[in-house]
């Protein structure tokens, strides 16, 4: 993965180079995508996976939970997750992992459901975590 990220710096291509490669080898990803800040909304970006919400309601639901904590938010049954935005009413379970820039300010989520229950674990906030975090260095 870190080969392929450094072909180029700009961070829509890294975004949709990430979710190519974790949708098609993860077996359990039913929605592979990012939500990206802008003027104070979050707005979907580059993602795989059947058609999604385009702005998420503000301060609601996992994506935003993950951007306010400024941390990785493991949800095993969405339903269970207070104010948890569906856009499809096949998602089970998510993770939301916050994207940091080099200066340390948040720029939006790398967010995945499965069709499965507690498809996610804190081992995969880790690996995401550290796959996210190429997204904004300079190449080379
Ligand atoms: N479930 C998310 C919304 C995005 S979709 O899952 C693609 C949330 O509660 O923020």
């Amino acid at each position: 993965m870190e080969e392929l990220l450094k072909k180029t710096d700009d961070p829509i291509c890294r975004m949709a180079t990430i979710n190519a490669v974790l949708h098609h080898k993860m077996d359990n990803f039913f929605w592979t995508g990012f939500y990206l800040l802008k003027d104070g909304e979050l707005r979907v970006g580059p993602y795989q996976g059947p058609v999604a919400c385009q702005i998420l309601e503000s301060n609601k639901g996992v994506c935003w939970a993950a951007i306010n904590a400024g941390k990785s938010i493991v949800v095993p049954d969405v339903e269970k997750f207070p104010g948890h935005i569906a856009c499809d009413s096949r998602s089970k379970s998510e993770i939301a992992i916050p994207l940091k820039k080099t200066d340390g300010s948040i720029a939006g989520v790398l967010d995945i459901d499965s069709k499965e229950f507690s498809a996610f674990d804190e081992e995969d906030a880790e690996q995401l975590e550290k796959i996210v975090s190429f997204i904004y260095t300079t190449k080379g």
